[in-house]
């Protein structure tokens, strides 16, 4: 007991270690996965030498953290030994001295001994160890208690689809941190009506990306409340709503398998004719039937293989397979050229009056056909009305920006 107390010191440091393994393994997860996101910019700016200098220096002090691990260790298993060795001595010393011990007494306490130390000497080793690893146990512990406080709801059993979605915005103010004085958004009032199409615009920054992922409840308002179809969105409202909607993120997202396989994802019982339909839709299967395997190409990790207006028509293409009764296109044509641009614009206005449209678009060319126009700037919405009447409206933000784009095309 005495021992175990006084080596207290050896685990308190296996404790500090197993920090620094922890420390220095987040670290370089962190950056080799930024480095191999970023490998074009590294590369194109002739960043490599850099970046190997911050790999060396990072491997050299997990290195030295290895070694003083095990010279922990192993100067603690000779402290245990050499001790064992003086305890014995002095407790034959004290038993033959003081207590006139028999040989076979000394025997019997000598086999006691001889096999209760070397179990002490693992459970010590066993402290160490696990004082080593429980910085790494205790992060991983508090990663699933902040995932679990953040689990939005339940799973439920059966669904009701969210058919006729209308939703609208009450007061409402966001902020990415609680501590900033500015809100991104802020008092944002509007209703996004059932069938209709419905356009947000404004500059870079202005917060359009952040209202429509309140609008779908991937954030949550600080202040006032989304409402769908009159009723709070939250819990199993929200997964209804979800699984109502297609939304095509402003940077597109393939999974690393088939052209085929990512079109499933949404709708697993897709039949080949509406895959193709779906394609036609997003002016994608002219591509698609060029690809060496047609539909069953492997289009590589985020779709690497393919280029960024083909992954953008691939996305909306998954988008529409959904059937949905709410789309939502972030900036979803952003990366094609005029042609494919406006076929696609056409195929969307014939959605119209059939599925509820909410489209963010710098190109506001491609927004004639909404029925809803709402302008953003620095996270207000500071006009509203339809394409035309604010195009009318000679001091408004719309005009001038229509302005804006018109003297650049000419
Ligand atoms: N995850 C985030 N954490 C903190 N701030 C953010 C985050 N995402 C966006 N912001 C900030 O919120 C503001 C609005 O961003 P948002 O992406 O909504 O703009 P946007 O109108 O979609 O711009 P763009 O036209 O360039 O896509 C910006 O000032 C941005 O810096
Ligand atoms: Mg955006």
């Amino acid at each position: 007991v005495i021992l175990g107390y006084l080596s207290r010191k050896f685990v308190q440091k296996s404790r500090n270690l197993g920090r620094k393994t922890s420390q220095l393994g987040e670290d370089y997860m962190a950056g080799i996965t930024d480095q191999l996101n970023g490998i074009k910019d590294i590369k194109s700016n002739k960043l490599e030498n850099s970046y190997i200098e911050w790999l060396r220096s990072l491997t050299s002090r997990m290195n030295a953290e290895q070694i003083e691990y095990v010279k922990l260790k192993s100067s603690s298993q000779l402290i245990y030994k050499v001790s064992a060795a003086i305890l014995i001595t002095v407790f034959i010393f004290i038993s033959v001295k003081v207590f006139h011990a028999q040989g076979e007494q000394l025997l019997l306490i000598i086999l006691i001994f001889s096999r209760l130390w070397p179990r002490f000497i693992t459970i010590q080793s066993n402290f160490e160890q696990i004082a080593a690893t429980l910085p790494a146990c205790q992060a991983v512990t508090k990663l699933i208690e902040d995932c679990s406080k953040e689990q939005e709801f339940k799973q439920a059993d059966a669904l009701s689809l969210v058919t006729k979605p209308q939703i609208e915005c009450k007061d409402v103010y966001f902020r990415y941190k609680k501590d900033s004085h500015n809100y991104v958004l802020k008092d944002i009032n509007l209703t996004i009506p059932h069938n209709q199409m419905t356009a947000i615009v404004g500059p870079s920054g202005a917060g359009k990306s952040t209202l429509i992922d309140l609008l779908m409840g991937l954030n949550s308002a600080e202040r006032g409340e989304v409402l769908v179809n009159g009723q709070p969105l939250k819990d199993e409202l929200l997964l209804s709503l979800r699984q109502s909607i297609s939304y095509v993120p402003q940077d597109s997202f393939l999974f690393n398998t088939s052209v085929r396989e990512n079109l499933l994802t949404v709708n697993a019982q897709a039949s080949e004719r509406e895959l193709w339909e779906a394609l036609e839709f997003a002016m994608a299967a002219q591509f698609v039937e060029n690809l060496s395997q047609g539909l069953d190409t492997v289009i590589g990790d985020r779709g690497m293989k393919i280029s960024g207006g083909e992954r953008q028509r691939l996305v909306l293409a998954r988008a529409i397979l959904k059937k949905p009764a709410l789309l939502i296109l972030d900036e979803a044509t952003s990366a094609l050229d005029t042609n494919n641009e406006n076929k696609i614009k056409e195929s969307i206005d014939r959605l119209k009056g059939k599925v509820t449209i909410v489209v963010v678009a710098h190109r506001l060319s491609t927004i004639q056909a909404a029925d809803q126009v709402l302008v953003l700037e620095e996270g207000k919405v500071i006009q509203k009305g339809s394409f035309d009447q604010l195009a009318y409206e000679e001091e408004g933000a719309f005009h001038k920006l229509l302005e804006g784009q018109f003297q650049t095309v000419q």
